[in-house]
């Protein structure tokens, strides 16, 4: 299976959701191969800081890519991709945005957008509408969402164990949301 994680907008969290993804998918006993495939290098410097990886052929793929839709690397990571993770966070800019990634995708790799809110802030105004801002966008939702954690800013750094229970808890849920999908382009 592979997954292109992406945004047409910088800072939404595409480095980290792929970090959090394969962390989690290690946890869940799946092995999964992070490729970084933007030039700024996120992925990769946290991926030397983890202690690399070593996983076997055909396990799960995630592709990190540049915050530019036009950039080559996003193309060649959606149309190879089973499953194209949209990242976005409750900010109407970034819904924005994330409306336009799934045009992007759509048109490249139909059917295989889903999408993933990040740095959810429940009990705030933006938290209490999420599914409303969802619906502005025109594809499906992951149906997992990722709060905004301190936490989360340690793991890409020390990896799985400066997570607490909660966080632990949402990653693995990432996980199994993103495994029960399977290869979306069989179906
Ligand atoms: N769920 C979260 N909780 C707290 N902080 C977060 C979360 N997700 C991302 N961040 C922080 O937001 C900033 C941007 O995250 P990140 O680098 O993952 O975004 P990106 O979309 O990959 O950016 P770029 O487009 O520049 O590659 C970082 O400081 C990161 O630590
Ligand atoms: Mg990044």
């Amino acid at each position: 299976m592979k997954i292109a994680l992406l945004a047409k907008k910088g800072g939404v969290g595409k480095s980290t959701v792929s970090l959090l993804l394969w962390m989690a998918l290690r946890q869940a006993g799946r092995d999964a191969v992070l490729l970084d495939w933007d030039a700024q290098g996120t992925s990769t410097k946290a991926l030397e800081l983890l202690g690399g990886q070593n996983a076997k052929q055909g396990s799960p793929t995630l592709y990190d890519t540049p915050p530019n839709l036009e950039h080559a690397a996003t193309g060649t990571a959606v149309r190879s991709a089973d499953l194209c993770l949209i990242v976005t966070t409750p900010s109407l800019a970034d819904i924005w945005e994330a409306a336009d990634a799934v045009q992007f995708v759509e048109s490249r790799n139909p059917g295989s957008a889903r999408v993933v809110f990040n740095k959810v802030r429940k009990g705030t105004v933006l938290g209490k509408l999420l599914d409303e801002s969802a619906r502005l966008i025109p594809a499906p939702a992951l149906g997992v969402n990722l709060s905004e954690r301190e936490c989360y800013k340690h793991a890409i750094a020390q990896g799985w164990k400066s997570l607490d229970g909660s966080a632990r808890e949402e990653a693995l849920e990432l996980a199994l949301a993103v495994l029960s999908l399977g290869s979306l382009k069989q179906k």
